[in-house]
């Protein structure tokens, strides 16, 4: 189960903390002209500034109902128009070709294996403009924080419990009311490499949103991508 349903309900309080990401996908936006699509879109967090700080037509694919729904919910409310598909990233198929693909909060981790990052690569690189740009974020694996976090009972930001399968390089995610998410890490390798297959050409890696440069204590993969 990569994304359970039932997480939906909590999904405003499990990311209000999670802000630091969204100048930096406006700031690519803004340099975008054409379609923006955002895979995995959720709330519309991220969806919803960019629509208002571009103007541009925002495209946000999710294949979780409940999801869309808050996503809807809360562009009616901020007053902006984004258009909401249901539908898996792995399937994704656009009608006009985009300016940027993007994905935050590391959403590409809940595809379970690499030949669904490979297939979904491949569809992204299919669905860009020639000076289009893929960007997405993912965190490094530090064995430090999963030591300290596994099994562990947190209470913020919302009770929870994490577990670290590092055989299947999987960390679970399980909220107390008994909603469930899993996260599948890659390393740097592993992206470079999908980027290889997929015919991309990495243009950044930042270690963080401000554009810091990656190095070997980064925690966070901030990456950028062109056809
Ligand atoms: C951590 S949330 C990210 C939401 C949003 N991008 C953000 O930054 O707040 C993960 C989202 O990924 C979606 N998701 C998981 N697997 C997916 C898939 N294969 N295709 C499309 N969406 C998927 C879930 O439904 C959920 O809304």
């Amino acid at each position: 189960m990569s994304w359970d349903e039932a997480f939906a309900s909590r999904y405003d309080e499990w990311s209000a903390h999670m802000t630091a990401d969204i100048a930096f996908y406006v700031s690519l936006a803004l340099q975008a002209d054409g379609p923006l699509v955002e895979l995995a879109v959720g709330n519309g967090r991220v969806a919803i500034p960019i629509a208002q700080a571009t103007g541009q037509r925002v495209i946000g694919i999710d294949s979780s109902p409940a999801m869309l729904d808050q996503a809807r919910r809360r562009a009616a409310a901020a007053g902006v128009e984004l258009e909401l598909l249901e539908g898996d990233m792995r399937d994704l198929a656009l009608a006009e070709p985009a300016a940027l693909i993007y994905c935050p909060f590391r959403a590409l981790l809940h595809l379970p294996t690499w030949a669904d990052r490979r297939r979904t690569f491949e569809r992204v690189a299919a669905a860009l403009r020639p000076n289009g740009r893929f960007a997405w974020n993912a965190f490094a694996f530090d064995h430090r924080i999963a030591a300290r976090l596994d099994g562990v009972h947190q209470a913020e930001p919302v009770p929870h419990t994490v577990r670290y399968a590092v055989g299947d390089n999987r960390v679970d995610l399980a909220l107390d009311d008994g909603a469930k998410s899993s996260l599948w890490w890659a390393t740097k390798n592993e992206w470079l490499g999908l980027l290889d297959v997929a015919g991309l050409q990495l243009e950044a890696l930042y270690g963080g949103f401000a554009g810091e440069p990656f190095t070997d204590d980064s925690g966070e993969y901030v990456f950028v991508a062109r056809p």
